[in-house]
């Protein structure tokens, strides 16, 4: 009976899966409200919920695909809101740091412009009673970003319970904003196999990494040449 119970349970949480992006359409996904058109030799990815890195390797390329999306599938503008869609349920590891970044440079750089840091996908700490019900996130662009025809978009997220996973997805997406450049904060990377740190399981301490979000941070600058 013990059995049976575990593998219902192995087998839901498979079928969940973990965390995806819906909006911007990630690359090679079959789940967006459009459907773009893949590039040629490439086929729809139905395991973009998978980790990219997970205790201590490399799993997947960042953004899982390394060609962009032959279009951009959004166009967002400086200093407006965006929002960023998660499909429906998911298995949340208890939250974690989650960062939304985007590179001007085809993924050499990314800043950092937004952060859900301890408690993403949740409403409120879940000491206090959160609940991992949240999968839009709306925030705001820094007006100073320069536009572009094509940046990439990135979410990544280190987990807070299970093994030590470092998950990602990219969209490729149009920014309008006049020419010039964004200083920000550098897009952390961990539990991405050797050269990055390891951020252990938070057990209950959502403290847990947080220096490499906060304080022991670099900057990063991206350039773009305007787009309207
Ligand atoms: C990571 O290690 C755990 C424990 O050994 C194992 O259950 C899990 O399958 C491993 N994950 C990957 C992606 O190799
Ligand atoms: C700062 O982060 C780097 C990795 O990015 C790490 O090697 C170093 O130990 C950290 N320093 C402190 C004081 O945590």
């Amino acid at each position: 009976m013990l059995f049976k119970i575990s593998t219902i349970i192995a087998m839901a949480a498979a079928v969940l899966g973990h965390m995806e992006i819906t909006a911007p359409c990630p690359r090679y996904s079959s789940k967006c409200a459009t459907q773009p058109t893949l590039p040629s030799g490439e086929a729809i990815d139905y395991n973009l919920n998978s980790p990219i890195g997970s205790n201590g390797s490399v799993l997947s390329p960042f953004c899982h695909h390394t060609t962009a999306w032959p279009q951009t599938t959004e166009t967002w503008t400086a200093g407006q809101s965006v929002t960023v869609n998660f499909l429906a349920g998911g298995a949340t590891h208890s939250g974690g740091h989650c960062e939304f970044s985007l590179s001007y440079d085809g993924g050499n750089t990314y800043v950092v412009v937004h952060q859900e840091l301890r408690y993403c996908f949740y409403t409120a700490p879940p000491s206090s009673g959160g609940v991992d019900t949240v999968r839009t996130f709306t925030f705001t662009l820094p007006a100073n970003l320069p536009g572009t025809s094509h940046a990439i978009f990135a979410w990544t997220w280190v987990n807070a319970v299970g093994n030590r996973e470092f998950y990602n997805n990219c969209g490729d997406i149009a920014i309008k904003g006049a020419a010039g450049t964004y200083t920000g904060k550098k897009m952390t990377i961990a539990n991405y196999g050797p050269g990055y740190p390891v951020i252990p399981e938070f057990l209950g301490n959502y403290e847990t990494g947080i220096s490499y979000y906060t304080t022991n941070v670099t900057q990063a600058t991206v350039t773009g040449s305007g787009f309207s």
